[in-house]
């Protein structure tokens, strides 16, 4: 069964950001849960990214939230993943029209760009806005007829070092 709970992954420079974004998802009574880095030791980003894109794909959860120094490392990992719609948002008319338009599951941010205020106001529009499906069901069938060719099913687990 896919679990409802968000799961949230950063590297070294989404750390901070992270903690705020948890916080944020703990006053709203949303179910979150924390899969790392738990410091702002430096790692590899593919590593958190694989863990939240994976399960996703995987059909374990439905959304996730990566964070790592500007979220265009973690949007182009996260991106490979088949079923995986992730977007990196830098406003919130971005957060909206992402879950609008592309029925995002997955949001990145940049902890090192994107101020904590902005980037929780992109949260909660992210959070609040449904798809609104009609025309844009065509795009997204394009993108998993694109993901049948694309993408491996399964995903990827990383071999490389996470340090
Ligand atoms: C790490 O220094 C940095 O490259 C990473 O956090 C991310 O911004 C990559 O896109």
């Amino acid at each position: 069964m896919t679990s409802d709970q968000i799961w949230i992954g950063n590297d070294h420079g989404g750390y901070d950001l992270a903690l705020q974004v948890l916080d944020s998802l703990e006053k709203k009574g949303i179910p979150a849960q924390h899969v790392g880095s738990f410091s702002g030791e430096i790692v590899r980003y593919p590593h958190y990214a694989a863990k939240v894109a994976g399960a996703i794909s995987r059909g374990e959860i439905r959304r996730g939230i990566l964070i790592c120094s500007t979220g265009i490392g973690m949007s182009i990992i996260a991106n490979k993943f088949k079923g995986v719609r992730a977007s990196l948002c830098t406003s919130t008319y971005m957060g909206k029209m992402t879950r609008a338009h592309n029925d995002s599951n997955l949001l990145c941010l940049g902890g090192r760009i994107t101020g904590v205020l902005e980037a929780l106001d992109i949260l909660e529009a992210w959070l609040a806005t449904g798809y609104d499906g009609g025309r844009h069901d065509i795009s997204l069938g394009l993108i998993s007829e694109a993901e049948n060719t694309l993408c491996v099913p399964g995903g990827w687990t990383p071999a490389g070092p996470i340090k």
